[in-house]
């Protein structure tokens, strides 16, 4: 059975308590429900992963890589946290893998401090799932899955 991989970066092992008027009241554990929910909707196992550092979750995107083409990860939902406004890097790391990534905040980053409007990763993202809270995970996987789809099924 093919696995979702979900990647969070820094802070994020804080939600529920981290200015929750802006991410909301549930915990990273509520998150890892939600999503596990997801991915069993379309077959896959979950894999729910968070670090505060930049290289783990370089190292993790490449390790999807080698899985992906082994046929055992169907795709990356990544959550990098302040990352996504500072690291080319991860830009690099998602350049280099084939597995689909798809970019997933819980904010409207385009709404907030003008620092937020810049992602790096984007231009590397399979796609975007920003300001739908929590939701945006499943909204995600549920992409990532009509992806995956489309790609097996059409000419
Ligand atoms: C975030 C938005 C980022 O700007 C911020 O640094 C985060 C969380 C979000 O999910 O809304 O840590 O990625």
């Amino acid at each position: 059975m093919p696995t979702v991989l979900v990647l969070n970066g820094p802070n994020l092992n804080l939600l529920g308590t981290r200015e929750p008027q802006v991410y909301g009241a549930r915990t990273l554990a509520d998150v890892e429900t939600l999503c596990r929910g997801a991915a069993a909707a379309h077959g896959w196992t979950l894999d729910f992963r968070q670090s505060n550092h930049e290289g783990m979750l370089i190292d993790w995107i490449h390790e999807a890589g080698r899985a992906h083409a082994d046929g055992l990860v169907a795709g990356v939902v990544l959550n990098a946290g302040a990352y996504t406004h500072t690291s080319v890097a991860l830009h690099d790391a998602m350049k280099a893998v084939a597995a689909p990534v798809i970019e997933v905040h819980l904010s409207n980053v385009h709404a907030r401090e003008p620092f937020r409007h810049h992602s790096y990763l984007s231009p590397a993202a399979a796609g975007i799932v920003v300001g739908f809270g929590a939701d945006g995970y499943a909204l995600a996987i549920d992409g990532l899955a009509r992806r995956t789809q489309t790609e097996t099924t059409t000419p």
